[in-house]
């Protein structure tokens, strides 16, 4: 991938990764406030806000792809050893690759489970695998999993890093990703 010469992401690029954030706090919030999704269990309000919110999650993250491959990276700091940046690199694409996977798993749960799933009662979205289709079983315990041991982990190492940067090595890679410093 090029790099551009500003050396700091767009207002675009940064309103999205703060969107995400924002929506991903109220996520996991109601993921674990809502009652826990058994065989019998009725679609509660919070149980369909989390499936809205999810979809609309899928929806950023399909914009925030769409800039990134059509925008180059920002150029990096000068002096960052070449292990930091490999591993940094890897974790952004694993975090990309796990904001499109664990939501679009539990879509799948839902419709597992016969769930409607719409986006926020406006519009029906379509039922992604059959009712109870024994092959996709799997699919909430694996998304539960995801969204708890894959996605949370990366993220604090992810925000370790941005505060190591900040506070030790006082460079600028967390203004970045602010706006308007
Ligand atoms: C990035 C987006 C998402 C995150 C971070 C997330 C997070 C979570 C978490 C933490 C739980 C566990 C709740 C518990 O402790 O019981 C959960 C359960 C669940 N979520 Fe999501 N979720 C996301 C998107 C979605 C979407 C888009 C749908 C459906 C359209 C969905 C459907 C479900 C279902 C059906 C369960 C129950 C799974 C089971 O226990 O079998 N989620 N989610
Ligand atoms: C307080 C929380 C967060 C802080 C302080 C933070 C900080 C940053 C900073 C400083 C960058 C720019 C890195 C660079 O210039 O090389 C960045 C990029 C990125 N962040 Fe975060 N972040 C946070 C939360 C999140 C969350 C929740 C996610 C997604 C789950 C996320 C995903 C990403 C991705 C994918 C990039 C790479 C952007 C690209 O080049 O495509 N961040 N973040």
């Amino acid at each position: 991938m090029a790099i551009n010469a500003q050396g700091r992401y767009t207002r675009t690029a940064i309103v999205l990764h703060w969107l995400i954030l924002a929506l991903l706090v109220a996520q996991y919030l109601i993921g674990w406030t809502m009652p826990h999704i058994g065989r019998n269990t009725p679609v509660t309000t919070l149980i369909s806000l989390h499936f809205s919110i999810g979809v609309l999650i899928i929806g950023v993250i399909i914009v925030r792809l769409a800039w990134r491959f059509t925008h180059d990276e920002p150029a990096h700091e000068a002096g960052i050893p070449a292990w930091q940046l490999r591993a940094e690199s890897i974790v952004h694409w694993l975090l990309y690759l796990l904001l499109v996977v664990v939501p679009v798993l539990g879509w799948i749960n839902a419709s597992y489970r016969g769930m409607p799933v719409t986006f926020f009662g406006l519009v029906e979205m379509p039922q992604l695998v059959a009712t109870h289709a024994a092959s996709w079983r799997w699919t909430g315990d694996i998304h539960t999993l995801i969204a708890e041991y894959g996605i949370l982990p990366l993220v604090g190492l992810h925000v370790a890093a941005a505060l190591y940067h900040y506070f030790i090595r006082r460079d600028r890679v967390l203004q970045r990703m602010l706006p308007g410093v």
